[in-house]
């Protein structure tokens, strides 16, 4: 198959990379020229394990390419994929397409014979129905069939995620078009992924319903951590015993200082709006949105608590930024709300992340960054661990002990045992348990 990815954001290149790598002949396209020197110079512009070397690999056997025009590999192509961003629309929350229209307009104009032409970003239910309108009113000579394929990638595992999918689902009821997304998935299918065809409209909504159902578990998990403090309880064994429940599944409920990133906070809240447009709210969902905002700035008043109620003029060290683990990725992070917190109560933040740094920098006022967790921790009054990467698993808390100023750990994430931290005298405050 000869395929064009148009955009070669996060999406774009994790499924342009992956599907060279099945043996397709693909082409990546993106306007910025700046990032297509930089992927025709050998590098890639984010984080994710594992893509840099499918990219060589597969740039080396000369079935991946990039470019900054769209005309010539998609005059020669059989599918094409628009994964442009879909950023939330400044005001009222509802997705920007302005960005997938024009690229679809822009196809429209280049492609010859049948063409598919697939949308991978997240896009508002009807979409996939408004580019059939643009394609039959003003491009009616071009024979083009729309299709919607989610993608279901976590940053950080995008590469497994793609490769060993739970399904593939592919919105199309056209027969030709069927054969083509057959043919593309061909690899998988051979893996025993479920390829699961559905209507157009109704796998668009598939995508937002299952983002606002995990980010709905999210929400339910940080509430009963709250009250499992009120009561007792430890959230953890909670999760735990109530995932052994095939029903309830143990995935996803893992207490912490809120979800971020770039899918759930914008899918959510363009799900709600999309819903109460139609006279059909997902109250469960407006629920679940408000949970997580309150909770990023809950989780900066425990800090503050844990420095006992005031934290002007002291020095906090945050561990963690990005908002998860694996990637570079700041956007809606935790990390910003918390620091905003600390800083508005006085404090001095220090801070450290493996990779988020040089994101943070553009985006978090007042904060000094350091190269390791130790040399943020010096003469610090609180450690605080907000995001769980692996190399805050096995702290030196003996090391930590001597050149803190208060031994006070503060971990949102509950990536230690209570008794680990507290036997090295320790302070320890964690979320939806004792300690
Ligand atoms: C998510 C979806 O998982 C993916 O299918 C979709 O395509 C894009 O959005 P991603 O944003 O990369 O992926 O990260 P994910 O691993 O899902 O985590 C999202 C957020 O939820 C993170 O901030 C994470 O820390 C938080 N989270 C996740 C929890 O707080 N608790 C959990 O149990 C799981």
């Amino acid at each position: 198959m000869r395929i064009v990815m148009v955009g070669s954001g996060y999406v774009g290149l994790v499924s342009g990379a992956c599907m060279a790598d099945f043996g397709h002949d693909v082409t990546c396209v993106d306007k910025s020229e700046e990032k297509i020197n930089a992927l025709e110079a050998g590098k890639v512009p984010i984080f994710e394990p594992g893509l840099e070397a499918i990219i060589r690999q597969n740039r080396g056997a000369g079935r991946l390419g990039f470019s900054k025009e769209l005309a010539a590999p998609v005059a020669a192509a059989d599918v094409v994929f628009i994964a442009v961003g879909t950023p939330s629309r400044r005001g009222d929350g509802h997705a920007d397409l302005s960005y997938v229209y024009a690229a679809a307009r822009e196809i429209a104009e280049a492609v010859s014979g049948f063409t598919v032409v697939v949308t991978k970003s997240t896009v508002p239910v009807g979409t996939g129905d408004e580019i059939e309108r643009i394609f039959r009113e003003e491009f009616p000579g071009k024979d083009i069939a729309v299709v919607s394929n989610p993608e279901f990638l976590r940053e950080g595992a995008a590469i497994t995620d793609f490769k060993r999918p739970d399904r593939i689902v592919i919105g199309t009821e056209e027969p030709r078009a069927i054969e083509v997304m057959r043919e593309v998935y061909r690899p998988l299918y051979l893996n025993e992924a479920p390829l699961y065809f559905c209507e157009r409209r109704t796998s668009e909504l598939i995508k937002y319903a299952a983002n606002a159902f995990l980010a709905m578990k999210i929400s339910f998990i940080n509430e009963i951590a709250d009250l499992c403090e009120q009561l007792g309880a430890d959230v953890q064994k909670v999760a735990k015993g109530i995932g052994m429940d095939k029903r309830i599944g143990d995935k996803f409920l893992h207490a912490g200082p809120g979800y971020g990133g770039s899918c759930f906070p914008k899918d959510t809240l363009a799900l709600v709006k999309t819903a109460q447009d139609f006279g059909s709210p997902l109250r469960l969902i407006e629920t679940t949105v408000a949970i997580n905002d309150n909770r990023k700035r809950a989780m900066g008043r425990k800090v503050i608590a844990a420095c006992g109620g005031n934290v002007r003029g002291k020095k906090v060290a945050i561990l963690g930024l990005t908002f998860k683990p694996n990637t570079d990725d700041m956007r809606d992070a935790p990390s910003i709300t918390v620091i905003q917190a600390l800083l508005d109560g006085g404090a001095i933040v220090h801070a450290y992340d493996p990779e988020g740094m040089e994101a943070a920098r553009e985006m978090l006022g007042a904060v000094v960054y350091g190269g390791d967790p130790y040399e943020i921790a010096e003469n610090a009054d609180a450690v605080v661990i907000v995001t769980e990467w692996d190399e805050f698993r096995a702290l030196d808390f003996k090391r930590l002990k001597l050149s803190m100023n208060e031994p006070v750990v503060v971990d949102l994430r509950n990536i230690y045992p209570a008794s680990e931290v507290s036997k090295h005298g320790f302070s320890y405050f964690s979320v939806g348990k004792k300690g």
